[in-house]
């Protein structure tokens, strides 16, 4: 029996949100170059999506390429934009037959002309999917998107479109670029690394974190659903007293 059949189908996350992490590691273990990692990190990530599909989660966010990461050194930041336009383009099919609608978040603008095309083209192709929406964060970092967002609600009250007594926390949650998801009930982060890294800071809130000494190339599905069996074992309070919840 596959470790999928021990999930409980009716408390599954509606949206699961993974820091990819370790590839450069992955590829030094095996003498390599950290492009190598980079590179088998693609076969981790399809296997992923595939599972995420076959169990029903609903959403799916990867961390592809933060903020932070365009300090690397240029050659690596190169490769990795150019694995990324390649992936999409080699991918697009295989997000058509699981019926996955690409989304990303992040500051888009800031990437090379044609990742950023690619990128367009492989959301507007699959946007009409319906069984799951699989959201790449690319040159995203949570201070980033909540600087935004602080500018614009203040050019809005400025405008005189907002009053600040209107101000709440579905407000601030609309402003993001992740206003159309759900937030996340579990983060996944392989590598071994126990830090956030400037990921989703306001939508974790309240979500369960699973941490796994993994490294990213050798993630797969059956460790997708390790996760989400840990998940279910988990009791989510909100504050409240686990006699409340009873
Ligand atoms: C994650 O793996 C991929 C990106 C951040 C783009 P790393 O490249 O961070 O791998 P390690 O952490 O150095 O092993
Ligand atoms: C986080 O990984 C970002 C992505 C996975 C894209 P990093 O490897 O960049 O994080 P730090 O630097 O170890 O915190
Ligand atoms: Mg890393």
């Amino acid at each position: 029996m596959g470790i999928s059949a021990l999930i409980a189908k009716d408390n599954l996350p509606k949206h699961v949100a993974i820091i990819m992490d370790g590839n450069g590691r992955w590829a030094k273990e095996k003498g390599k170059f950290r492009v190598f990692g980079h590179q088998n990190g693609v076969l981790a990530v399809r296997d992923t999506v595939e599972g995420a599909v076959e169990l029903g989660i609903q959403y799916l966010t990867l961390y592809a390429f933060s903020t932070e990461n365009w300090n690397r050194p240029q050659l690596e930041v190169n490769a990795l934009m150019e694995l990324l336009v390649s992936t999409i383009t080699k991918e697009t099919k295989t997000l058509m037959d699981n019926e996955v609608r690409l989304n990303a978040i992040g500051d888009l603008d800031s990437l090379p002309k044609n990742c950023h095309q690619e990128l367009k083209e492989a959301m507007a192709k699959t946007s009409q999917n319906k069984r799951c929406t699989l959201t790449l964060a690319l040159s995203y970092s949570s201070r980033w998107e909540l600087t935004q967002a602080a500018k614009h609600i203040a050019e809005l009250v400025k405008a005189g479109k907002l009053d600040p007594q209107d101000i709440d926390e579905n407000l601030i949650s609309k402003q993001l670029n992740t206003a159309d998801l759900p937030d996340p009930e579990l983060m996944i982060r392989t590598s071994g690394e126990l830090r956030i890294s400037n990921f989703l800071l306001w939508q974790l809130a309240y979500a369960e974190l699973y941490f796994t000494p993994k490294l990213w190339p050798d993630f797969r599905r059956e460790d997708l659903f390790e996760a989400i069996l840990d998940y279910q074992k988990r009791e989510r309070r909100f504050g409240m007293t686990s006699e409340q919840l009873k």
